[in-house]
């Protein structure tokens, strides 16, 4: 048994944020979706932060062309999905519009999630070795875990929309 490789931990994230989508959608109004979304979103917003400040500088540096251009794609992904998740914040979960913002988060996560599985994978497999691979895991661990902390002390669960507030210059 060799340690936990970086491919290992992003796929059990990513079979996380999977099963909260779906578990969204199999509910009906009214069972937790509003709890569900919560965890989902702030899972994913961590999810792909950690991964813009670990995984995708190194495909950023590939001495390819089709891995600096993956990276900067699978970048641009990331904002289109964090719009929609602040789009969907402001939107109570039984509104049409928070369903049809909810219907293209899905999509485009689902998507997202196969290229990194299997394009991203190949890319950043070639450019790290098995030890590189090892010491990523556990940096993209607890890198993770800190962003989830400084979110939850950040915010106010009761009152999300404070976080925004706060980054606006005044
Ligand atoms: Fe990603
Ligand atoms: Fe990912």
């Amino acid at each position: 048994m060799g340690k936990p490789d970086i491919f290992e931990v992003l796929k059990k994230e990513h079979r996380k944020v999977q099963d909260l989508i779906s578990q969204i959608k199999d509910r009906q109004p009214g069972e937790m979706r509003q709890e569900i979304f919560r965890d989902l979103d702030e899972d994913l917003k961590a999810h792909s932060k950690a991964e813009e400040r670990l995984i995708y500088p190194i495909l950023l540096s590939a001495p390819e062309k089709e891995g600096r251009v993956f990276g900067f794609s699978a970048e641009e992904e990331h904002k289109i999905v964090e719009n929609i998740l602040n789009e969907m914040e402001e939107n109570s979960v039984e509104s049409d519009e928070w369903n049809g913002l909810f219907h293209v988060l899905s999509e485009s996560v689902h998507q997202h999630i196969d290229e990194e599985e299997s394009k991203g994978f190949v890319l950043l497999r070639k450019m790290c070795d098995k030890d590189r691979r090892a010491e990523l895991a556990d940096e993209f661990v607890s890198l993770k875990d800190s962003l989830l902390k400084e979110d939850a002390s950040d915010s106010s669960r009761k009152e999300p929309r404070t976080r925004d507030y706060r980054i606006t210059p005044q």
